[in-house]
Formats: C-alpha cells, structure tokens, sequence
C-alpha cells in the first residue's frame, strides 16, 4: 500500500465539522481540504484558479488534463477523441496547448462549445459530436489518441467496451484515462461513506483493475495504470475551489449534496484509499 500523500502545503487534517450543514465554518476551509499549487503547474502560466476548474465537471480541473496530456505524445494536426468530455473544456485546453484536432463527444453536450471554442481561438480544432459513447459513428481506426477524464467509469466497465474502443484509434495509437479510484476494490465491509454517487460508484474500480480491463484485450499495451500522486489532494482541492466559490447554502442542491457527500467521504478516508489514477496504453499493431 502506498503511503499517503503529505500535503505539500502543509494542511495537517482532513476532518471538516458537518454537524451545522450546509452553515459551516468557511474560515477552517484553507486549513482542512489541500489547493493543488499553481506553481507545480509551470505549463499553466496564465491560467488562474477559476480557469483550472471552468467548465469541469469533476476533481483535477486542468491539472489532472496537463498530466494525463503528458503520457500523450500529442503533435500539431493529430486526431483526438475526448470521451465524456462534458462541456469541452478539456477539448478546449488540448486543441489550444498542443495543435490537435479534437472530436468533443459527450452524450449531454451543450450547444455552447462552439462559441466557447471560436472564442478560445480554436473553433476550427474543436468539433462538438453528441453522441453516446456507446454508439459512435467514427471510422475504424481514426484516432492518433483518446482521452477520456473523469467519465470512463459511466460507460467503459463493459467487458467489450476497450476492444470497441480501441477499434477507433490507429494502430500505435495511444489512450489515456484519467478518473477517480479506490486504491483497491470495494469489498461488502466498505465504509458507506465511500460509496459516493451511488450506484455509480459501483463502476468505479482500483488502477489494476483497469489494467486488466484493457490488457485483456490482446490490443493494448498499457505502459501506466497508477494511482495518481495527487489523486488524494483532486479531491480536496476541488472542495476548497467550490467552497470559496459559493456558500454551501447558496448552491443548487445537486451541487450542494454532493459536496456534502464528498467531505463526508473525506472525513473518513485516512489512508488514500479514495484517489484518482491515470492509466496509459499504445494500440498493438496488426
Ligand atoms: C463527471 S463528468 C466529466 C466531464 C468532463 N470530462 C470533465 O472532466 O469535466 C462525466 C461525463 O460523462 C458523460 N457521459 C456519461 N455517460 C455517457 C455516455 N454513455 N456517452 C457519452 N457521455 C457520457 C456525462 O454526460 C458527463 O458529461
């Protein structure tokens, strides 16, 4: 097992008073939930905190994209496939930082990537698809890479689903997923705090069962499929971000429970076992 992360800026504690919820003590916030440091980040110069997490739907905003990008060897012109990509922003950051063509798919895409996208200098990289992930209507082989962050577990688990997946990306072709773990699978004596998002999080598995999950294919070498360093902290820091964003009171109330539920997750994992993990595979060739 590997040992917890220390927090590089010092927070000492994870544990966050709940009782008086949703009115809580917003000054112990900076204490309790880490903030991933930009500095650690040099290649975001010019993104501030807000623009880490704009338009993401999950924990790791674009710090868990620039590190999941580096397993890529992504140059100008390739074809990217973003998979449960949400609102874009990801589509947006890769077309933008690294010249690829980026198919944008998302089952529930909102008409506003186009604009966002024009706006960001890149409408004519990014091209939205709406679509289920299921269901894709690309030619066989298409890709130069995948991407897939914080979605795969919604729709990947399928025992078919990596073989039908690799069929889009050449061969030599990379994929990468970024998403969150457990360090090891859920057994019946799991903490019901950690059966966040339930049932959903019943797809939610440890990085070697991913592994396994494409290796088994025959098409994929996987190359990395590892807790990621930070995956502890993603989940802090993104807690921190929306509680200095809005008051808990304030949020909608989807937003609002799941918060909750996260910092209930938080409270009761002292060991890492809730992270995130990236894994890294080549398609075979032949
Ligand atoms: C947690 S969000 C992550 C979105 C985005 N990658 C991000 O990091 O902000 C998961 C996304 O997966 C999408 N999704 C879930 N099931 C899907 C499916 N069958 N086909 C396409 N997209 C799907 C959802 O619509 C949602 O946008």
């Amino acid at each position: 097992m590997p040992p917890a992360t220390p927090c590089p800026v010092g927070c000492q504690t994870r544990s966050f008073d709940l009782s008086n919820w949703p009115d809580v003590d917003l000054s112990r916030v900076a204490a309790v939930f880490c903030e991933v440091p930009l500095s650690a980040y040099p290649e975001l110069a010019g993104y501030d905190r807000a623009a880490v997490h704009a338009g993401l739907a999950g924990q790791g905003g674009l710090f868990f994209a620039s590190d999941m990008a580096k397993l890529l060897s992504l140059k100008p012109g390739m074809r990217v496939l973003d998979l449960g990509c949400g609102e874009g922003a990801t589509s947006i950051f890769l077309a933008k930082e690294f010249g690829v063509a980026v198919s944008a798919v998302d089952e529930d895409l909102p008409d506003s990537l186009v604009l966002r996208a024009a706006a960001a200098g890149v409408g004519h990289l990014v091209t939205p698809v709406r679509a289920d992930a299921r269901k894709l209507g690309f030619d066989p082989g298409f890709f130069d890479a995948i991407f897939t962050m914080n979605s795969l577990f919604y729709f990947g688990t399928d025992d078919l689903y990596p073989s039908y997946l690799l069929g889009f990306l050449r061969s030599g072709g990379e994929l990468v997923i970024g998403s969150p773990c457990y360090r090891s699978e859920l057994t019946d004596d799991t903490p019901e705090e950690f059966l966040l998002e339930f049932p959903a999080c019943l797809a939610v598995h440890s990085p070697q069962w991913w592994r396994r999950h494409f290796e088994r294919t025959r098409e994929a070498e996987v190359t990395h499929a590892e807790l990621h360093p930070r995956g502890v902290d993603f989940w802090a820091d993104r807690v921190r971000f929306l509680l200095e964003e809005q008051r808990p009171a304030e949020m909608r109330p989807s937003r609002r429970e799941m918060v909750h539920a996260i910092i209930r997750m938080l409270n009761r994992d002292h060991d890492g076992f809730v992270s995130h993990f990236m894994l890294h595979a080549r398609k075979r060739a032949g």
